[in-house]
């Protein structure tokens, strides 16, 4: 039956988990996925997790279906911590918001919801580059896929010339997809005047802005901080789509929490959003799962909880980025490597994108048993203490070639 079925090529982030764990040599790293590990390279579960879950399961809660849209007191923090409590929309009940599987689910119930939805265009632009699921997850919501400038080979920066340009050739209507903060590969982020113009361009060219918040928290160490651009667009009027994770900054990933949200005009749109928002739900999983969102939702509840949770968000992006410290400087003063490295400390949240070539990050797993995805870019956050001399003595190796 499945004879003519051809074998699909393994996923460009995950995929390198699989090659890590086949590697059986002691001093193999992982720096693909986007995952937090403490400082001795353990995965690391937050204290203010701990105490939400002790909490929780001193309740002895049942485990009932949640509704379609997930747990109601979640969704309204979760819209709370990206919108801020000044927020028009939020002020007003005009945010339509839904529990997620996480941020992929969150982008999926979008693209979903837009492309059965929104009147006026089908066509979604990325940065280039971007997340490599976003691609398809908004190929298979149905939607057309296009690139806008993003990242400037030559300076290692924000190719803001040609992202402005690109935004204003967009057809009108057009879907723009941007990354909240803390931009995945990449780690370039436009600053706060930069985030000004896009907004006016947005308006101008009357394109349709989906945020996607993976990260809030990581790239600053502030929650409010870091949300900086969603809510600038709310405040200059625009309506919105947002996709919100909780993998990242709660360290809940394989608990999937998520949220996804669209800014409405009033109530009563707000209602008939949400009733759409359940038939697309339905019939893919029915409902989302419930321990993950009562964590969450503890801990953004609870004020000393809460406050706790911030300086454990804080000393997670501190260390990624002391990482990014110690790397230059063993790469720039110590090793001598050629190139350029200011950008590994320039560069925002929990990742790096190095400038390795395809054939250095395959040099670098084949001979040093360090793992990274062929783009270059490493999860700043698999390095510690007890591995980064190792890796910038092989990175050096490969760049000598
Ligand atoms: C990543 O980019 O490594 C993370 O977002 C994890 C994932 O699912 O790809």
């Amino acid at each position: 039956t499945w004879s003519a079925v051809p074998a699909g090529p393994p996923d460009p982030i995950l995929g390198v988990t699989e090659a890590y764990k086949a590697d059986k040599d002691p001093r193999k790293i992982n720096l693909g996925v986007g995952a937090y590990r403490d400082e001795h390279g353990k995965p690391y579960v937050l204290p203010s997790v701990k105490e939400a879950e002790a909490r929780l399961s001193a309740l002895k809660p049942d485990k009932e279906y949640l509704p379609i849209t997930g747990l109601a007191e979640f969704t309204q923090n979760a819209a709370l911590l990206a919108y801020g409590a000044d927020s028009e929309p939020l002020k007003q009940g005009s945010i339509s918001v839904t529990q997620s599987i996480s941020g992929t689910g969150a982008l999926r119930i979008g693209g979903a919801f837009l492309a059965r939805h929104y009147p006026n265009s089908k066509i979604i632009y990325l940065p280039v580059p971007s997340w490599g699921n976003h691609t398809p997850i908004f190929r298979d919501s149905g939607l057309e896929v296009r690139g806008y400038r993003y990242f400037d080979k030559k300076t290692v920066g924000l190719d803001f010339e040609g992202l402005k340009a690109d935004l204003l050739a967009a057809p009108e209507q057009s879907i723009v997809l941007l990354h909240a903060c803390a931009h995945n590969p990449t780690g370039v982020d436009p600053t706060q005047e930069q985030w000004a113009q896009i907004s006016d361009i947005v308006k101008e060219r009357k394109l349709f802005p989906f945020f996607d918040m993976a990260y809030q928290g990581f790239a600053s160490g502030s929650t409010s901080h870091d949300a900086f651009a969603v809510r600038h667009f709310v405040s200059e009027g625009h309506h919105i789509a947002l996709a919100q994770s909780f993998a990242k900054n709660m360290g809940l990933y394989g608990e999937r929490v998520g949220a996804f949200s669209l800014t409405t005009t009033d109530p009563d749109e707000k209602a008939r959003v949400n009733s759409q928002l359940k038939i697309v739900i339905r019939p893919t999983y029915s409902n989302p799962p419930l321990h993950g969102a009562r964590i969450a939702n503890k801990i953004l509840g609870d004020k000393a909880l809460y406050t706790q949770w911030e300086s454990e968000v804080k000393g997670m992006a501190d260390r990624i980025i002391s990482m990014r410290e110690k790397l230059y400087s063993a790469l720039t003063h110590d090793l001598k490597t050629p190139g350029e490295w200011g950008h590994i400390k320039s560069q925002i949240g929990m990742f790096s994108f190095t400038g390795l070539t395809p054939p250095q990050t395959k040099a670098l797993a084949e001979k040093a048993h360090v793992y990274m995805t062929a783009d270059g870019r490493i999860s700043m956050a698999g390095l510690n203490g007890g591995n980064i001399e190792y890796f910038a003595e092989s990175v050096d190796a490969a760049v000598k070639g």
